[in-house]
């Protein structure tokens, strides 16, 4: 088995926080182990919760078509997941010590996959990843340092389907950001 597929195996019975009680199952992530670009969304929502893995509704589908659009990537070339690999009840924001007792797998995943370029998407998975309080409108367009890695946030494609045309935009120009990343030009 790979790191990653063990580690999935250890998540799947993960109890580290109350999470477990009301999760039908763990999503732990999907895509290319070997990936230069990991995505990281907030946690699962209903439906990803019933088919065990991220992103599988209108804001993956969002999601998907953007990466594809800007960076001609699918998500065989990624590795997709999120900052809580349980779905919190009623679809609301997951707590800081949810988001704390997660933190060790999200570490893991990133040493087994060690990639380049990590996208977050949103508020909750931006600041997870970059221990920050500070906003996703003040921290997008903008590129961190992750272990060997860089971080570029952006905004969670609900946010976009909710926002309109200029947060499209944006999250359009934060993808193309990523490529230009990975292809290994500055940008800063
Ligand atoms: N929103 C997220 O943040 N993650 C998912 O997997 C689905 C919706």
């Amino acid at each position: 088995m790979s790191d990653l597929a063990s580690l999935a195996a250890e998540a799947s019975a993960c109890t580290r926080c109350s999470l477990a009680e009301s999760r039908t199952q763990v999503v732990f992530g999907m895509g290319n182990p070997d990936a230069d670009l990991v995505l990281v969304g907030e946690g699962p929502g209903a439906e990803e919760d019933r088919q065990g893995l991220p992103f599988v509704g209108r804001s993956g589908q969002l999601l998907d078509r953007l990466v594809r659009e800007e960076m001609g990537l699918t998500r065989e070339h990624c590795y997709v997941m999120n900052a809580v690999k349980c779905r919190p009840p009623g679809n609301r924001d997951p707590r800081p010590d949810e988001l704390a007792a997660c933190r060790p797998w999200f570490d893991a995943q990133l040493a087994a996959i060690r990639p380049r370029v990590v996208v977050t998407l949103g508020n909750v998975a931006t600041r997870a990843v970059l221990g920050t309080t500070e906003g996703i409108t003040r921290l997008r367009g903008r590129t961190f340092p992750l272990d060997d890695a860089v971080v570029i946030p952006t905004f969670h494609p609900a946010a976009v389907l909710r926002g309109g045309g200029q947060a499209m935009a944006q999250m359009r120009a934060d993808l193309v950001r990523a490529k230009l990343a990975l292809a290994g030009a500055p940008t800063a």
